[in-house]
Parts: structure tokens; C-alpha cells; sequence
């Protein structure tokens, strides 16, 4: 088992106002698998993501990566798990305003000592003719493959996701998801992709469905489809 989730959970809040977002979250992920997690808004997806990711901390249950648990590891080595294992997409891409393509791509190759050739990536992106602009000289869909650029560049084993179309039109969003396809097709990284929409799910391996923070459904996807031919 690559990536274990343990009866995870996670409340907000204090007494009266304490809400109880994971209420005891269990699955596992198994390497190079793409993992879609669904839900509706307010389902706890980020939060869940946030917690792999060790971004935030759980109140109970644990997250294990080849068997060694995150809560378990001090300061320096959850640095060293979030620098090796985790490369993070968001929805509203989060780049660096005054870096170009490639400088933006840069920082994520700054923190890896096994960083992938980036003008090789971002050919793969369909952004090399664009690697000198600015941000805000981009489209949203090169602003997000630029995102994905910087998360995939240090080669993580996992690939974090959140609503990475959550911003974009139908065809771009469709183009996004055949990258994030490609990327895991061709580097082997295991993908976990949150999205409240129900299509994404056909192009995973493994689809989990969170309802009020509880797992509703987690099931292996025998029938995937690729990304370029999901509809909706
Ligand atoms: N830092 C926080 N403080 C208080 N409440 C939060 C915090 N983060 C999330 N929540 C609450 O937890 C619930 C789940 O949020 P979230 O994980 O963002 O859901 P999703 O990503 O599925 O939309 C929501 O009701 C949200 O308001
Ligand atoms: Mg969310």
C-alpha cells in the first residue's frame, strides 16, 4: 500500500461552534494511481487534501507514504516529505506575479535534488513559446499548466490537485485533465484530484465519494475512459 488514510478526523471551531469536518476518513491510494475525490461543496475535499498534503494536521488518524506515518515524523522530515513526495495544484493557480514561465517552473525545481529537465517539461506543456511571458500575459489554461509545471518539475510521488478546473472553460478544463493524464502516464506520479464535477470520475483508476465528511463510496474504476474523451 502506497498512500493510507486512517480513520481521519477533523473538526473546526471551538465548543458551540465546533463542526466536525472528517469524521473518520479511511482509504488508500496505490502508486501511479489517478484518484479522483468527489464531492459537493463544503464535502471537507480541501481539507482532506490539505492534510495529505501536511498542510494542515488531523485530529485523529494518521496518513502513512510507504508505510511511515506523517505524525509520526519531526519538523525536518514532514519539510522533506511535503519537498519529496508532494507537488500541489490549485484552483486559482497561485504563481508569482513578477516570474516568468520559466522562473515560475524554476521554484519548484529549486526545492528538489532530482528535479526534471524543465525546458523538456515545458515543451510537454505546450509552454516553451511562452516561457518569457508574465502571468498576466497568460490565458487561464497556461496559467494552470504552468502551475502544474512548477508542482510536477521536482518529479513528486504525488500529485495534489484541487479543483485544478475549477477556473477554466469546458475545453480548457478538458485539455488540463489530458496534461495531468499525460504527466502521470508518462513520470508515473500518483495523482489525487479533487472535484465536486461528477465527470472527471470516469478518468480515474480509483474514485472516492465524500458526503459531509464521510467516505460514501471508494471504489476502483473498471471502465476509464481518457481525459480528452470525458463529456459533460
Ligand atoms: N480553517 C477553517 N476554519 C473553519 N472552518 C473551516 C476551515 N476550513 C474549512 N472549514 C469548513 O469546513 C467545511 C469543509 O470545507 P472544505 O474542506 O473547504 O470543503 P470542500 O473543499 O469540499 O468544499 C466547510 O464547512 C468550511 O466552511
Ligand atoms: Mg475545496
Amino acid at each position: 500500500m502506497f498512500l493510507e488514510i486512517k480513520n481521519l478526523k477533523k473538526s473546526f471551531g471551538t465548543q458551540a461552534n465546533r463542526t466536525e469536518v472528517l469524521k473518520g476518513i479511511d482509504f488508500s491510494v496505490e502508486k501511479g494511481e489517478i484518484c479522483v475525490l468527489l464531492g459537493p461543496s463544503g464535502s471537507g475535499k480541501s481539507t482532506l487534501l490539505n492534510i495529505i498534503g501536511g498542510i494542515d494536521n488531523a485530529d485523529e488518524g494518521y496518513i502513512a507514504i510507504n508505510g511511515e506515518r506523517t505524525v509520526d515524523m519531526n519538523e525536518k522530515s514532514l519539510t522533506r516529505y511535503r519537498r519529496r513526495h508532494l507537488g500541489y495544484v490549485f484552483q486559482m493557480y497561485n504563481l508569482i506575479p513578477n516570474l516568468n514561465v520559466k522562473e515560475n517552473i524554476e521554484v519548484g525545481a529549486y526545492l528538489s535534488d532530482r528535479a526534471l529537465n524543465i525546458n523538456e517539461l515545458m515543451k510537454t506543456l505546450g509552454l516553451y513559446e511562452h516561457r518569457n511571458k508574465l502571468p498576466n500575459q497568460l490565458s487561464g489554461g497556461q496559467q494552470q499548466r504552468t502551475a502544474i509545471g512548477r508542482a510536477i518539475v521536482k518529479n513528486p510521488d504525488i500529485l495534489l490537485c484541487d479543483e485544478p478546473t475549477g477556473a477554466l472553460d469546458y475545453q480548457t478544463s478538458k485539455e488540463i485533465l489530458r496534461l495531468i493524464e499525460e504527466v502521470n502516464h508518462r513520470y508515473g506520479n500518483t495523482v489525487i484530484m479533487v472535484t465536486h464535477n461528477d465527470a472527471i470520475k470516469n478518468m480515474a483508476d480509483r474514485v472516492v465519494k465524500l458526503r459531509d465528511g464521510q467516505i460514501r463510496k471508494n471504489y476502483v474504476n473498471e471502465e476509464k475512459i481518457a481525459a480528452c474523451d470525458l463529456d459533460w
